[in-house]
């Protein structure tokens, strides 16, 4: 049988971080040609993952630009994809969440009439503007997918009330694979800062925040309730690896810095981050990976939004929203700090997004639709 040539495509360290153990997994079945096309909407958070996982592209569309625009990510990408989907004759596409590289790749894919796989498809919030623009690019990337696959049975759930029926399969989140291969007990990290950072006896909040609908107000807010839990808890150190967004920093510089207890850093390869997690007492953060990433951990979320597409960690506890008001924040942090018993509720480890399996998975989906497996994978469930 001929095999089959599978582009996988992504460009945001996100993305990455989920993609990366696929493109190995198919790359090991021998029915299959696993190819890799990044379009680096992301240069440097890309490269970074692409290290730790040892993976070298086989097509880079080298997009960004500072402070890009929407409409600059969805048109540079689709001019690229137009030549690397000719270069490398692809079967099959794969793309993964939500992300202006996921839409246009799927796009791109479309026009040229190339099947398209949804990796971490059938996440809603219903709500178009938030997250912005990341719910429209999962609604659009759906009714273009050919194969969904779905991290768990709640969102195979949103598409079938959306109509979709046709190869829905629920393979848990890639994720939690990667997670799998990079923490470690015994683990030490390389950047300094982070062995130099005071233990003992000191509680540790990891902090990330970068969402586009954050921007202005919001993320002033997110900041100004960071600072004042530092200066108000002596037993508190904050990390917050600060996301190479122009818009973010200046925002972080401007209401966070010099703050008593907060530690601003460069962000993280992706193997310190997921060890650093793993280490610390609370996470606060806007980011979707986070709260997929924390309750395997046992580690309890704060989450700095309005809303969430995760609800299965918020049902299992260890996930709570507090919104983006400095008082709410502040609240229900410290809450978390002082209180054992309250605290001692959020965190214990729960995995409804996934058990480590999601990419062997996804593969099976793909031999079994393209005829190389005869029975269809079962459903990953929680
Ligand atoms: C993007 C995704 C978002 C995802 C996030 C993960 C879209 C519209 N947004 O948002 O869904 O949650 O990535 O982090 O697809 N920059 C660098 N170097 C880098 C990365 C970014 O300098 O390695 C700077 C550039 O100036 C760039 C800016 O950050 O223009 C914003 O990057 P962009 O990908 O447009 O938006 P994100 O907010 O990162
Ligand atoms: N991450 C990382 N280094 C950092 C911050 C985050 O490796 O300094 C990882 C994190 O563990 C998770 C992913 O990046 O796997 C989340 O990416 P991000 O927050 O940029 O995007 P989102 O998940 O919100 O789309």
């Amino acid at each position: 049988m001929k095999k089959l040539r599978i582009m996988s495509v992504f460009g945001t360290r996100p993305e990455a971080i989920k993609m990366c153990p696929l493109v190995k997994e198919l790359a090991a079945r021998p029915g299959f040609e696993s190819l890799c096309c990044v379009t680096a909407q992301h240069r440097q958070m890309l490269d970074s993952v692409l290290e730790v996982f040892g993976l070298r592209p086989d097509w880079d569309l080298d997009i960004m630009t500072p402070r890009q625009t929407l409409s600059d990510i969805t048109s540079r990408c689709l001019l690229g994809m137009d030549e690397a989907i000719a270069a490398l004759r692809p079967d099959v596409v794969l793309v993964h969440g939500d992300t202006s590289t996921t839409f246009a790749g799927a796009l791109s894919a479309y026009y040229h009439q190339v099947p398209v796989g949804h990796v971490e498809a059938g996440l809603r919030t219903y709500d178009k503007y938030a997250p912005f623009p990341e719910e429209m690019n999962r609604v659009l990337t759906s009714s273009i997918a050919d194969m969904h696959f779905c991290p768990t049975s709640g969102n195979r759930e949103n598409l079938l009330r959306e109509g979709r029926s046709q190869n829905l399969f629920v393979t848990g989140n890639t994720v939690i694979d990667a997670l799998k291969t990079t923490v470690r007990p015994d683990y030490r990290f390389s950047t300094e800062e982070l062995n130099r950072l005071p233990c003992g006896g000191k509680k540790l909040i990891l902090v990330t925040c970068h969402r586009r609908e954050n921007y202005g107000e919001p993320m002033k807010n997110i900041c100004l309730a960071l600072r004042q839990i530092a200066e108000e808890n002596q037993d508190v150190e904050l990390v917050y690896p600060v996301h190479l967004s122009p818009v973010v920093r200046e925002t972080v510089d401007r209401y966070l810095r010099g703050a008593p207890r907060v530690h601003l850093i460069d962000p993280l390869p992706t193997d310190e981050m997921h060890n650093l997690m793993d280490r610390c007492y609370l996470v606060l953060t806007d980011s979707g990976g986070l709260q997929e990433e924390a309750p395997a951990l046992g580690k309890p979320v704060l989450v700095l939004r309005r809303e969430t597409e995760r609800p299965e960690a918020v049902a299992a506890g260890t996930v709570k929203l507090a919104g983006v008001v400095q008082d709410d924040i502040v609240t229900m942090a410290e809450r978390l700090i002082s209180d054992k018993e309250a605290y001692e509720k959020m965190a214990h480890a729960v995995n409804p997004y996934g058990d480590g399996n999601a990419c062997r998975r996804i593969a099976d989906a793909i031999e079994w639709r393209y005829g190389f497996r005869k029975e269809r994978p079962a459903d990953y469930e929680a």
